[in-house]
């Protein structure tokens, strides 16, 4: 049976800041089928398309990014916040929604012939997603296609990754 997985997920005012309405997907993940069903329904739009990899953003695109990974059968690169992984890095800074960051890759990772999903669980201001699509790209790998757990339509982030050539998914707005 197919659960309305919005209702699952929390709306929490001013956190991090005043101002923002919070998104808070671990009330999903929380639950087992809405958790399950998140990560089969992404998985299901991709299976068949000759992707090699899934990257994950950070924490919370780990999460739905290394399921929907293993749901495909292909590998997973973890986009990673600065400082964190161990090898030769390659970085990207961006804006976010309430501050400033820094993402990292191997800079052995990838290359031309493979083909990368990119999952997140949300998309707001499209700063993150932008950010790991050029990291990614700068491997050689082509990065088409993102999925979401979450869209802030009003926000445009996802229009703005539509603009740099990816095609853009979020089982919910
Ligand atoms: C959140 C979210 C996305 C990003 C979306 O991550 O998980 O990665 O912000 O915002 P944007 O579209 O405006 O860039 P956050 O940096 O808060 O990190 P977390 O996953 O570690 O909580
Ligand atoms: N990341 C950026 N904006 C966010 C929001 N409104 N809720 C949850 N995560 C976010």
């Amino acid at each position: 049976m197919s659960l309305d997985l919005k209702a699952l997920v929390r709306t929490i005012p001013d956190y991090p800041k005043k101002g923002i309405l919070f998104r808070d997907i671990t009330t999903l993940i929380e639950h087992p089928e809405g958790f399950k069903q998140s990560v089969e329904q992404i998985a299901e739009r991709y299976r068949g398309q000759g992707f090699t990899h899934v990257a994950g953003i950070e924490a919370r695109g780990f999460i739905f990014g290394a399921g929907v990974a293993i749901a495909m059968g292909v590998g997973f690169v973890p986009v990673r916040k600065k400082g964190k992984l161990p090898g030769e890095t390659i970085g990207q800074n961006y804006a976010l929604e309430y501050g400033v960051d820094t993402i990292e890759i191997h800079a052995d990772v990838l290359g031309a012939g493979n083909k990368v999903l990119l999952v997140d669980d949300l998309i707001a201001t499209g700063g993150t997603a932008i950010a790991a699509v050029g990291l990614l790209r700068r491997t050689g790998a082509t990065v088409e296609d993102a999925a979401f757990v979450i869209d802030l339509p009003e926000i445009g982030g996802a229009a703005k990754l539509e603009a740099e050539g990816v095609t853009v998914n979020a089982l919910m707005a």
